[in-house]
This record gives structure tokens, sequence and C-alpha cells, in this order.
């Protein structure tokens, strides 16, 4: 027998950053994130004979081979286990997978993996044990144990996400543009469970809770009130909070690129003279994201292709 399940990724404006119990991925602070529709891991199971689960890549005509490390191929079977177990069954499966962005792109896709993951497998473990299907709310509390930030992408456009409550936020912005600036195809050298250890190192850390719920509240009235200058402000503090932390961890580290910085002072001088642009944010990597309104999509054309095309790839 065969399932099969996608997700979308998501991309936090308020970030997730800290956690209060790493076992369950309790985060420190809420976070907002907005989904990202258009890039997606899709995951198929196949029920097989004996106890060890294996993944496969999910071949696509005309596209080349998914990879994934070792270390991701464990921590997605050891989902696979933790599903199996909550369902109380005890069968294998292969489990095959891929994104529909290149690999070695430098995106991070635990967020789509871990949903699509927990999509298809709450799927055929419901159908196998003949239980009910879990609501979106449990399925993302499921999806979240494998991986904190997955758990965003069950509520689409806007997601929040607070202690163990996760669920969809009416904002005035329903659909956005979408472009990563990928400025580094490398993985990263520090991943996010990592970073979420090594903040609390940070003299930073103390109030970074008081701080994000601040930026939190602050944000959902701006995007309430349709006030896009104040809506990138916040969002630009936010970011740069969040690296803050990691440059003044303990043992410092920063994933802020020169050209990182470079692309950003160009974007903060755009909206400097022209009072408009997206709104900007960056993860625990290198790459910049940019969210335009729908009526901003000839800027957005003309920044890619001013600025972007022949130097970066963007998404
Ligand atoms: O879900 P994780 O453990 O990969 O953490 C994600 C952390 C950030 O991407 C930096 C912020 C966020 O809220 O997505």
């Amino acid at each position: 027998m065969q399932w099969f399940a996608q997700a979308p990724s998501n991309i936090a404006l308020i970030k997730y950053m800290g956690k209060t119990d790493a076992d369950k991925n309790i985060p420190a602070n809420a976070s907002l994130s907005y989904t990202l529709d258009k890039l997606i891991t899709s995951v198929s199971l196949e029920s097989i004979p004996g106890k060890e689960s294996r993944w496969e890549p999910l071949e696509t005509p005309g596209i080349s081979t998914f990879r994934l490390s070792s270390h991701a191929i464990s921590r997605f079977l050891a989902h696979l286990e933790f599903l199996k177990k909550k369902m109380g069954y005890q069968g294998a499966f292969i489990v095959r997978s891929n994104n529909n962005f290149p690999t070695g792109s430098g995106l991070a896709s635990s967020a789509s993996s871990f949903a699509a993951l927990t999509k298809v497998a709450t799927r055929a473990l419901c159908e196998l044990t003949q239980k009910e299907s879990p609501s979106q709310a449990e399925l993302a509390s499921l999806s979240r144990v494998g991986s904190g930030s997955s758990c965003r992408s069950f509520f689409s456009p806007w997601c929040l996400w607070d202690k163990d409550t996760i669920k969809e936020v009416e904002l005035p912005y329903t659909k956005l543009i979408h472009q990563v600036i990928i400025l580094s195809h490398e993985e990263k050298k520090i991943s996010s469970s990592k970073a979420h250890e090594l903040v609390k190192s940070s003299s930073n850390y103390y109030q970074r809770t008081a701080r994000a719920a601040e930026n939190l509240k602050q944000l959902l009235a701006a995007l309430s009130s349709k006030n896009w200058v104040a809506a990138f402000e916040i969002c630009w503090q936010e970011f740069h909070d969040m690296h803050r932390l990691f440059e003044t961890a303990k043992e410092p580290f920063t994933y802020m690129s020169e050209q990182s910085k470079a692309l950003l002072h160009l974007l903060q001088k755009q909206w400097h003279e022209t009072g408009d642009g997206p709104v900007v944010t960056m993860d625990a990597g290198p790459n910049v994201h940019l969210l335009y309104r729908m009526e901003q999509a000839d800027d957005a054309e003309r920044f890619k292709h001013n600025h972007l095309v022949g130097h970066y790839d963007v998404l």
C-alpha cells in the first residue's frame, strides 16, 4: 500500500529562537509565520514487511536525484518511529521524499519535510490501525515534536505558534510575493537545533522573550491596520535581534556574510529613498527573504532584474 502528501515551507517574521523544553520543542517565545506555498516537500510511504523503515529519494522525471545527509535521514526516520509509537503500529515503510526547490540551495527544508511526513504518516497509520484522523491542530502538534517550525506549515497564510498552541491568524495581507535570495549554497555549520541551545549563553537572551512578545504585539497591530512601513521596521528589528543573540553567544557565531550585509544595506537605502519596499527577514542562515505586497509586483521584478539577476539565485 502507498500514501502520498505534500506540505509547504514557512518563513517566520517573529522568530522562534530558544526552547523551554527541547524534547517536545516548546518555544521560549511565540512566533508568527507566513506560509510559502511555492516551496514544497513531497513524501510518499510504502508499507513493507519487517520492522525497519528506510529512506529513499522520491524520483521525479526530469529532476536531479534528491539527497539527504545521513543525519537528516536518521532524524526523519526517528520522527516516523515516534508517530508509529503514538498510533500503536509496528510495521515498516519505505519513506520517499523530495523538495521542489533545489538541493543545496541553502534553504532549510525541515519545516516542509516534517510537515509532509507527519501528514502522510498519520494518514497511513490511521488507515492501518483504523483510527480517526487527527485534526489540523493535532497534526501540527505532532509535527512540532519532529521539527518545531514545521508546526506552522499546517496553517496558511498566517500562523501563530505559542507554547503548545498552533493556529491560523486572520490578517489582511492574504497573498504576498515571496522571493528568497540565495547567498550560500552550503549546508550551515551551525544547525538551527544547535543555535536554539547556544543562544541561551548570550547576555541578550535575558529579556528576549519579552522583546519577542512586544515585537509580536506590534507586528500584529501593524499588519491588521495595513501599516506596511511599521511591519517592515518591526521585522527588520526582529531578525536583527535574533542574529545579535548568535553574535553575543558565549562562543559567538554568525550566519551574516559580507554579501548579506551588502544586500541589507541596499534594501535599507531603497526604503529610505522611496519610502516603500519589501518586508525583509533572515532565518538562521545567510539567505535574505523578501515579502512584497501584490501591488508591488513590478517593484519586485525591477529590484530582481537590477540588483540580483546574474549575481545570485533567486527563488
Ligand atoms: O524548527 P527549527 O528548530 O529548525 O528552528 C527554526 C528557527 C528559525 O528558522 C531561525 C526561526 C523560525 O521561527 O523559523
